[in-house]
């Protein structure tokens, strides 16, 4: 299979069974990308699939031909960390790490839902048009819900996301 990887055009041979979670640990070494429970409950393993944050242990990488992939490696550019990651390190927003790199790609792709107008769940107005300036730690809670963190580091979590979104 061609692959496109961080930017990187990747070739693996792989069994057409294979998540993509397995490829891109297994086959390319990125490692970043953490697998947990293996079966779409946790969120460990979130990447991008052009752009949208998707769980990689559900995904086959067979229908992954054509697409940009990122991965939690993927993520700093030039030597620099992403608003995110650096948010993270300041709000101690992790213990074992473990969740880390899902919760980073997962609340990258999610602000840019919000940039997109994307409600949720928690929005009490669905006619209003949705910007950043409506992102409460409630809706970040619930746009954030589907990774967990075994830690319970969900307050630090929420401040990284929200000081992010305030310097972005
Ligand atoms: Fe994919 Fe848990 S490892 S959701
Ligand atoms: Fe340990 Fe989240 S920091 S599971």
């Amino acid at each position: 299979m061609n692959l496109t990887v961080n930017g990187q055009a990747r070739t693996i041979t792989v069994e057409p069974r294979t998540t993509l979670l397995d490829a891109l640990r297994e086959n390319l070494g990125l490692t970043g990308t953490k697998k947990a429970c293996d079966r779409g409950e946790c969120g460990a393993c979130t990447v991008h699939i052009d752009g949208r944050r998707v769980l990689s242990c559900m995904t086959l990488v067979a229908m992954q031909e054509g697409k940009n992939i990122t991965t939690i490696e993927g993520l700093e550019q030039n030597g620099i960390f992403h608003p995110l990651q650096s948010a993270f390190i300041e709000h101690d927003g992790f213990q074992c790490g473990f969740c880390t790199s899902g919760q980073i790609m997962s609340g990258v792709a999610m602000i840019e839902e919000v940039r997109a107008g994307w409600p949720s769940a928690a929005t009490t107005d669905l006619a209003a048009s949705f910007s950043l300036a409506n992102l409460s730690r409630e809706e970040i809670r619930e746009r954030m819900s589907g990774n967990l963190c075994r830690c319970a580091c969900y307050p630090n979590i929420v401040d990284a996301v929200a000081d992010a979104v305030a310097r972005s």
